[in-house]
């Protein structure tokens, strides 16, 4: 949703802007390339997307115009105090993983496959969904999948893996999604296993902690009249991003309806089909 970035996020084609969300870099490549006086701070915490942008000749391209955060953006009021960055003219966050990591066969986020149960997104991390498969409580996991993956079968879903893995561990997303298709059939297109994966990784990388923290930030970071825009892909995200706004005294809602993608982008970009954009204004 490159142009609804463009329209909503950009006030001022001069200053900093924060990529919270680097990934492959396609939102700052497309600002950088536009907007000649603007200065991206992208962060991820993935070091693969630092290596991407080390390596990418396109993005190396404007290294003079990018400063990259190797951190959680949940971190984001101390990095740009680090750097002497007192307010910014903006801030993107596209949430979740990238199809980078959802297509590398050894990250763990792909239920269709037999890589190990990683889903880490920093690798740096220690905990891993395998950790948490094999050694949480049956109540415990129940917990997550319910609450993360607002799944109706979470107790079946837990009481099975708690089940299985007394015969071994439980080591790969192949093995897992075998185990929760023992409980739950499928119905339509959508695989039976997709809300107890989703409801693995938010758990396993706090993703809702780290937005959270992030939206507390945000009013501190922003300039007056500067804009945060948030690309959320599930209603857990959203709703956090919604009622946050609200709360914020010092921000005003810009789109009270989200924007979503439009059919073309639909067509080139499945991922897209899920995407809903909220955007808001400093203004006090
Ligand atoms: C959907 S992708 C972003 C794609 C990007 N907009 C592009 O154009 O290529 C999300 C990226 O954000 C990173 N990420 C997710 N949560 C993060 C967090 N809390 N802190 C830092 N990076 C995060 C992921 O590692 C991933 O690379």
């Amino acid at each position: 949703m490159v142009n609804e970035i463009d329209q909503y996020l950009i006030t001022k084609d001069t200053g900093f802007y924060v990529d919270c969300t680097f990934g492959g870099g396609g939102h700052s490549l497309f600002v950088l390339n536009k907007y000649k006086n603007i200065k991206i701070i992208a962060f991820d915490q993935d070091t693969d997307s630092l290596k991407r942008f080390n390596e990418n000749s396109d993005l190396q391209k404007f290294k003079d115009r990018i400063i990259f955060c190797h951190d959680n953006f949940r971190n984001i009021k101390e990095n740009l105090q680090k750097l002497n960055i007192e307010k910014v003219n903006g801030l993107l966050a596209d949430l979740g993983v990238s199809s980078k990591q959802l297509d590398d066969k050894t990250r763990g986020f792909s239920f269709n496959s037999d890589d190990f149960l990683d889903m880490r997104m920093n690798k740096e991390q220690d905990l891993t969904a395998y950790d948490v498969v094999n050694t949480f409580s049956k109540d415990k996991l129940q917990d997550i999948f319910f609450k993360y993956g607002e799944e109706s079968f979470s107790k079946q879903i837990a009481q099975k893996i708690v089940e299985e893995r007394l015969k071994g561990n439980i080591k790969t997303c192949n093995q897992l999604k075998d185990i929760i298709c023992k409980v739950k059939w499928s119905k339509g297109k959508i695989n039976p296993a997709t809300q107890i994966f989703q409801a693995l990784r938010i758990f396993v990388n706090d993703e809702l902690g780290s937005l959270q923290d992030l939206l507390n930030s945000i009013s501190d970071v922003l300039d007056i009249g500067a804009r945060a825009a948030f690309l959320t892909y599930h209603s857990l995200e959203d709703r956090l991003v919604k009622q946050s706004f609200k709360e914020d005294e010092n921000l005003k809602i810009i789109n009270k309806k989200v924007i979503t993608a439009c059919e073309e982008e639909i067509k080139t970009n499945p991922r897209s089909r899920s995407a809903k954009l909220r955007v808001a204004e400093k203004i006090l």
